[in-house]
């Protein structure tokens, strides 16, 4: 049992004061019953807010456009972590980044506290892909094309699957599609090709794109579609 209004914070689509606002509207319902009180404790499930159910139970996921010079992390002691970003409430939910990017690369970053999701996600054999837009020093051609869509060895050893690169006109840049998440993937195959990454941003990560309109820093509560559509990719509905 918990404070309904913290329930209802806890799913990030408002904050404790809306939350407090929506069940003095009397549009809040547990178990079939109006809670009028913010103080009320309920339990998790089936609570309706205009009747509508509460997905997922206490489970929280978010979009972030990720910025630059944070680290998808859930703590650090010297560098800020994207769950800095977030207000006080979502920082105690048990959030963590859906796979990783790096301290420079922004933009798609998904978190959430539901631990079969992100395995579903992030196992290899699910093959979700994700798209990033990459900056290059020097434009990519047709060969670069043809070596990632063929399956590229690093140097380093790093034996990489067959991945999608599609030239951008005009544009010292690229979109990357990979399967896989390895350790700096995407500069790493594209310094091999001998076009250094200047800038990265992720755009999508299966079925769930990268809201333009979040400005850098700023994140969303996911849709229940969205959620939905993340749930069949992970193969969990
Ligand atoms: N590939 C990279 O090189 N960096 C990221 O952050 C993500 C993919």
């Amino acid at each position: 049992m918990e404070r309904i209004d913290k329930l209802l914070a806890n799913t990030g689509r408002w904050s404790r004061k809306d939350a407090k606002e929506l069940i003095r509207a009397g549009r809040v319902t547990a178990g079939g019953r109006h809670v009028l009180r913010a103080e009320e404790k309920c339990e998790a499930d089936d609570i309706r807010v205009d009747g509508e159910p509460l997905t997922c139970g206490q489970n929280v996921y978010l979009m972030m456009n990720k910025p630059t010079g944070v680290l998808s992390a859930t703590e650090d002691s010297r560098q800020p972590t994207v769950l800095d970003l977030l207000p006080e409430h979502l920082r105690r939910v048990g959030l963590f980044p859906v796979g990783r990017l790096d301290k420079d690369t922004e933009g798609l970053l998904l978190l959430t506290n539901d631990g079969a999701l992100a395995h579903g996600l992030l196992s290899p054999k699910r093959h979700v892909d994700k798209v990033y837009l990459a900056r290059t020093e020097g434009v990519v051609d047709e060969a670069d094309v043809k070596a990632f869509a063929a399956g590229m060895t690093l140097g380093d050893g790093l034996v990489c699957q067959p991945a999608g690169l599609e030239p951008l006109p005009g544009e010292n840049a690229a979109l990357v599609t990979l399967r896989e998440g390895k350790f700096h993937q995407v500069k790493r195959m594209l310094a091999a090709r001998g076009k250094p990454v200047l800038a990265l941003r992720r755009l999508s990560m299966g079925p769930l794109k990268l809201d333009l309109s979040l400005r850098s820093g700023q994140w969303r509560p996911l849709e229940a579609s969205e959620i939905d559509d993340l749930c069949r990719a992970a193969g969990i509905l």
